[in-house]
């Protein structure tokens, strides 16, 4: 599996043992090689004294899966696994070069202090470089955060649902293949600039237009999940000629009606009174389909509740005040692909087929086991229908 950021190191006589293999000891080592080099290639290696913060491991959890000899060339791949204020959790795997073989897995927990020994708050600058993101100042003054991945085909630019992040597409940013994946974070998400106090969908769409101009992306599918899709309508209406084809995922075109906007109302009062917590908690209930995984649902609860409170209430302004897109269904002249899990409750199966009806050709994959999240719900169906919607069209 391809992983949010990887480095290749090769094993020599030294770290192996009188067995002739590299020495348990020696993949911690080689592990934390690795993590430096990864670090020497993104902000650098004093990341840590310019923000006057050491990472002290307070846990390391090692999993040996084979073994690895002189010569071999190992890929270590790294992903952000937990983020807190003060504390991350790395997750590293080792892949041994000449077939694949996986040889070790490690959970690292990291405490962040000062020379006093008192915990900081984790240096941003150390997430974004570990999640093998980058922080991009686009031409409009904005600066996003985007993961950017793979070559080939037309760009696929992944745009997220509220409250949530690029980390929503983890699994599709991993596995897709043949085409170059952008998977940003909005204004006012993730690891990306604060939203102002009021902002509108047209105001993303055009970060999203920066954010290819800076990329060189002529042209791309755009796939956006719920908001993402309204987004998608409000990039249809400005910047056509930048859309090659579009995925349109547990989304719908119309407005929010008098009791939508009350909703959104509310829970602005619900954000700004009782914080980001209190909004996971409540989206949490509406989001998931009866059996899902668990760990899936407290990973995208976890998610959101870091979400910013001014984020979220802008977002929520944005969506109150957005304008119907019905009308333009039937002017989308572009392969569609419409995409909405079996169990969902906000943008329910029988509102995306009559959206997937109304657009001229468009194709409708409905994921069994799903609700409004498909791509962590159910990510490998996810990824497979992304997949055949890209190799078949671009
Ligand atoms: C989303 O997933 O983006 C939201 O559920 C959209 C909405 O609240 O309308």
């Amino acid at each position: 599996m391809e992983c949010a950021v990887s480095i290749r190191l090769t094993v020599y006589p030294d770290e192996c043992d009188t067995f002739g293999h590299l020495n348990q000891a020696a993949y911690l080592a080689m592990f934390e090689r690795a993590r430096w080099a990864l670090l020497a290639a993104g902000p650098g290696m004093d990341v840590f004294q310019r923000a006057g913060v050491w990472p002290a491991v307070r846990r390391a959890a090692i999993d040996y899966h084979a073994g690895a000899w002189p010569g071999d060339e190992l890929e270590f791949a790294i992903e952000v696994l937990q983020r807190g204020r003060t504390s991350f959790t790395l997750r590293q795997r080792a892949v041994r070069l000449r077939d694949e073989q996986l040889i070790a897995t490690v959970d690292t927990l990291f405490v962040c202090i000062d020379k006093e020994a008192r915990p900081v708050a984790v240096p941003e600058e150390v997430l974004v470089a570990l999640s093998g993101a980058r922080r991009i100042a686009l031409a409009n003054g904005v600066t996003l955060a985007v993961e950017d991945r793979g070559s080939g085909g037309t760009p696929l630019l992944l745009v997220h649902g509220y409250p949530l992040d690029r980390s929503l597409w983890r699994a599709q940013i991993d596995n897709l293949r043949g085409h170059r994946v952008i998977a940003p974070d909005l204004r006012g998400s993730g690891e990306s600039d604060a939203a102002p106090d009021a902002t509108t969908l047209a105001a993303h769409a055009d970060d999203l237009a920066a954010l290819l101009d800076a990329l060189h992306v002529e042209r791309c599918v755009y796939c956006g999940l719920s908001m993402g899709g309204y987004i998608a309508f409000e990039f249809m209406r400005r910047h056509p000629q930048r859309v090659a084809a579009l995925v349109l995922m547990d989304t719908r075109a119309g407005a929010d009606d008098d009791d939508g906007k009350a909703g959104r109302n509310a829970a602005i009062a619900t954000a700004s009174a009782e914080g980001s917590g209190a909004i996971a908690n409540a989206m949490s209930k509406k989001l998931f389909a009866a059996d899902v995984d668990p760990q899936v649902r407290a990973a995208v609860v976890a998610q959101m509740g870091r979400a910013s409170v001014p984020g979220i209430v802008a977002a929520l302004g944005a969506m109150r005040d957005r304008p119907d897109a019905t009308a333009l269904l039937g002017g989308i002249d572009v392969p569609t692909l419409v995409v909405v899990g079996a169990e969902d409750r906000l943008t329910p199966p029988a509102m995306a087929r009559s959206m997937a009806d109304a657009i001229a050709g468009a194709e409708l994959v409905v994921i069994d086991g799903a609700g409004h999240l498909p791509p962590v719900e159910r990510p490998a169906e996810t990824t497979a229908a992304l997949q055949r919607f890209l190799d078949r069209t671009v």
